[in-house]
């Protein structure tokens, strides 16, 4: 007798059971790097036919006498779905875009470090393909995760490939923004996706009203939004707020020897800075999350939380020198902002939301946006603090965002 193919006994033979028995924890999937192909085949096959006799046994509990209540059903489907949630972090499979980008890498590591089997969808190598990029992905194959080569144009791989995971995280860059369409597609198609997360990453975009450059780039992630409510899927939109080192990299240049630091504004605006780490972490946690499902996720963990200001005296007394502040006022940056070209004129708009008008702590967090740290405080997260001793002994490098 067959199963999708497959011998019967030889999917319930006792090598195969031991070899699947704990798919989800990198040793165990190792042997995918081996014998990727069929072994990976037998794993979706035996996961999901897993999946189902767990179903088969929650409906068989649910059926005896008594339970029959509407309102206490719906509340034991909630409390199910939150405890299969809950007892399946560690296993729901996640699907990254953009994993081998500059918050991708952090995102596939935290997959992994949290025990999701974790696939990667990137752009198949080329003569152009840079080798730290290739480096990169043979230590996510290292590491267990499965490398899917391909472009986002091939629909029908797309499909094949949503199919086999239960959350879609995309990290792809800025300029892919409307790409991201036809990944929404395909999990229309494919119908089976618990959560998809577009690649927000950034302030909130649907309570801000910056500049006009940074509205327009906003505008595009927003469609990306909509066209994922639209569409029915189940979403969580993170506002990640500014990824640390990269904006400390930016503000302080600690890789520079200067006398001077600008300073946007007065300076005191507090602003939101979250190690990428960390963002990666609070990311895979709350896609996992039934709590998160539908919902916008800001992450300001409070001792992230501070001005540009005090940003420069924490570093002043971690380095023992100060630095002259040079203030740029508000008049100015809008002036910048109007006659920069693109894409100076977005990031001097992005400076002036964030640093000026304080844009990322302009909201509440309440009913209708939840907050990371809030959500998970066992996390140990990365305080700003000990973000800058980062900086002092092994300082990462400084990178700019692709517009
Ligand atoms: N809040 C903040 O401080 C902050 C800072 C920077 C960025 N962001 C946001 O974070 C998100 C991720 O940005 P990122 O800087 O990490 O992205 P990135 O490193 O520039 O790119 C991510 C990935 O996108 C894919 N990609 C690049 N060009 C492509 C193309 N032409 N066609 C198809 N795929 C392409 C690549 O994956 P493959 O080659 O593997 O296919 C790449 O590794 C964005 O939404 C961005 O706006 C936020």
């Amino acid at each position: 007798m067959e199963k999708n193919g497959f011998p019967v006994a030889f999917i319930d033979s006792e090598p195969i059971q031991k070899l699947f028995r704990f798919p989800e924890t990198k040793l165990h999937r190792q042997p995918f790097i081996k014998y990727k192909g069929l072994e990976e085949s037998l794993y979706i096959y035996i996961e999901r036919e897993r999946e189902r006799e767990r179903e088969r046994e929650q409906i068989r509990g649910d059926q005896c006498p008594g339970h029959k209540d509407r309102e206490r059903e719906r509340d034991r489907e909630r409390q199910r779905e939150r405890a299969e949630m809950e007892s399946s972090e560690g296993k729901c499979k996640i699907l990254i875009f953009g994993g081998s980008g500059y918050l991708g890498k952090y995102m596939v590591k935290a997959s992994i470090f949290l025990g999701h089997p974790t696939y990667v969808y990137s752009r198949p190598p080329t003569a152009k393909t840079s080798p730290s990029k290739i480096d990169l992905l043979h230590e996510f194959q290292a590491m267990g995760v499965s490398i899917i080569h391909g472009e986002l144009e091939e629909h029908e791989k797309l499909v094949r490939l949503i199919k086999q995971v239960d959350v879609v995280i995309s990290v792809l860059a800025y300029p892919q923004v409307f790409e991201q369409l036809k990944i929404i597609d395909a999990i229309k198609v494919a119908d089976n996706v618990k959560r998809f997360l577009p690649s927000d990453f950034g302030c909130e975009e649907d309570r801000v009203n910056p500049l006009p450059p940074f509205q327009q780039f906003l505008e595009k992630k927003r469609k990306i939004r909509r066209a994922t409510e639209e569409a029915g899927i189940p979403y969580t939109f993170v506002s990640a707020n500014c990824f640390a080192s990269y904006f400390v990299n930016y503000l302080l240049n600690p890789h520079e020897i200067r006398d001077n630091i600008n300073v946007y504004g007065s300076g005191k605006a507090n602003v939101v800075l979250n190690y990428e780490e960390d963002i990666a972490m609070y990311t895979i946690k709350v896609a996992n999350d039934p709590r998160t499902s539908n919902r916008i996720v800001t992450y300001r963990p409070p001792k992230n939380i501070i001005s540009q200001l005090e940003l420069i005296s924490l570093w002043e007394k971690k380095i023992g020198r100060n630095f002259n502040r040079v203030h740029i006022s508000e008049q100015e940056i809008i002036k910048l902002s109007e006659t920069l070209p693109y894409p100076q004129n977005v990031q001097i708009s992005i400076l002036h939301a964030i640093f000026v008008k304080g844009d990322l702590m302009n909201f509440e967090v309440g009913e209708d946006i939840l907050e990371a740290s809030k959500l998970y405080p066992d996390l140990k997260y990365t305080s700003i603090d000990q973000l800058l001793d980062i900086f002092l002994v092994n300082p990462p490098k400084p990178v700019v965002a692709a517009f």
